[in-house]
């Protein structure tokens, strides 16, 4: 593939200055960023690839969201103003065994499309217990980098036919880490996902763990700690809280990411630090379950790696980036002051602190030489947005004011995905209708 030279208006680095260049030129070569360069430095009269010239747009690198669960798009909507345990008894677990393999994949493709259309180029997706391949289908075909795996739950009190066997689970998911770990040249990443204390016994928890060990560069993804009557029941259980757990059967380390982490004691912050274990916030979800609040400024000033996720549609009922970033910030203001959680800052948590938590900093996360060419264009000169062009105004156009409406191109691995804010791959008049088809067959099922 032939070398091409973007020229934005001015591009968004979040590399570790900060920087925000304007007259800079970034040369891709296949999927990897071979040059940035100011234009003085560039004689592109004589350059011998491809130059693209994007004078209003704003080049940021590619969203990271660390906690998203694809099987659930369908459901968007059909599951509101319920708290976590009767969320997922009533409506969610229901739903989810009610999946058969066209279902599933609408709800996939449903889910990429949105994502990617809005500017996320890597997620981390907790998926499903029965037909796990068709999200890797779907994930692979889309072009969006992902670390996935199959939902595991061997116990499940909330409703008993959702599970399997403790043997099945691990022995599924050992196949399929083995089918789809480090596949289309590192692309898509096997991420192992017992899916709550509550609904996985000791023996899959832990034996999850250590076949994970085998597969280098994998996840160990879960939830943790989101709600008062889950940690309730957890600690009846186990007679521990969850966090406590988790490090007492070792399975905390810097490959582990637990989702929400909204009610933690201080031992367990204290071992969220210690064994480096990162949490996935997830703002929305935590409000429109009633969850609560995560501290995080607390655990960010405790050196715990954060990051952002939308979690599934029916608990946000969105999968933007710009959404999650908007209420991080927002909702720590009123506890803490508006000074905590900065503009600046919260575009690192979507974007390169996103790359730290999954362990991939070295090639995606930030704009800067040698790393995958995961990138987003954004339309920021528009009349609803800040008119100021000074460093902290585009941050915070961002972070405050952007929505989806605002991502023009994105390029994920080198290729593209969105041009002039269309998708390439899907058609969302079709995505609509046959989703709809879909969700009525699905209730059907019920
Ligand atoms: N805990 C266990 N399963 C889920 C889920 O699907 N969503 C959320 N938000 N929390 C969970
Ligand atoms: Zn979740």
């Amino acid at each position: 593939m032939e070398k091409t030279l973007l020229i934005p208006k001015q591009i968004v680095t979040a590399n570790p200055e900060n920087e925000i260049l304007r007259n800079f030129a970034v040369e891709i070569d296949g999927n990897v960023i071979t040059r940035i360069a100011s234009l003085s430095e560039i004689d592109t009269g004589n350059y011998d690839g491809l130059i693209l010239h994007y004078p209003s747009l704003t080049l940021i690198p590619g969203f990271v969201q660390t906690h998203i669960h694809l099987c659930q798009t369908l459901f968007r909507g059909c599951a509101d103003d319920l708290e976590l345990l009767d969320w997922l008894q009533k409506k969610i677990f229901p739903f989810e065994n009610a999946h058969d393999e066209n279902s599933l994949r609408m709800s996939a493709k449903i889910g990429i499309n949105e994502l990617i259309t809005g500017g996320t180029t890597t997620i981390l997706d907790m998926g499903t217990i029965n037909h796990q391949e068709i999200i890797f289908e779907e994930l692979i075909t889309s072009g969006i980098r992902a670390i996935a795996g199959k939902c595991m739950v061997d116990i499940n009190d909330l409703l008993p036919e959702f599970r399997e066997s403790t043997e099945d689970s691990i022995r599924t998911s050992y196949d399929l880490a083995k089918q789809f770990h480090d596949k289309e040249n590192g692309r898509i990443k096997y991420g192992f996902a017992p899916r709550f204390v509550l609904s996985c016994t000791e023996k899959l928890l832990k034996e999850t763990a250590l076949m994970a060990e085998e597969f280098v560069g994998s996840i160990y993804h879960t939830h943790s700690s989101e709600n008062k009557s889950e940690i309730e029941e957890v600690r009846r259980l186990h007679s521990k809280e969850n966090i406590e757990y988790f490090n007492h059967l070792g399975i905390l380390n810097n490959w582990t990411i637990l989702a929400h982490c909204v009610h933690t004691s201080e031992n367990e912050i204290e071992i969220l630090k210690r064994t480096d274990t990162r949490i996935a916030h997830c703002p929305s979800s935590n409000l429109k379950l009633g969850s609560g609040i995560a501290n995080i400024p607390r655990y960010i000033k405790e050196g715990i790696k954060v990051s952002l996720g939308a979690d599934g549609a029916p608990c946000n009922n969105n999968l933007s980036a710009f959404t999650e970033m908007r209420l991080a910030a927002l909702i720590q203001k009123p506890f803490h002051s508006p000074t905590v959680m900065n503009a600046q800052n919260v575009f690192r948590l979507a974007t390169i602190d996103g790359a730290k938590a999954l362990n991939l900093d070295n090639d995606i996360g930030s704009i800067e030489v040698g790393k995958k060419a995961d990138l987003v264009m954004l339309n920021l000169e528009s009349p609803n947005l800040s008119l100021s062009e000074e460093d902290n105004s585009i941050y915070s156009n961002i972070v405050y004011s952007c929505t989806k409406e605002s991502v023009r191109e994105v390029i994920i691995d080198g290729e593209w995905n969105v041009k002039s804010g269309r998708s390439l791959l899907y058609d969302e008049t079709e995505l609509y209708f046959e989703g709809q088809q879909e969700l009525k067959n699905l209730l059907k099922r019920i």
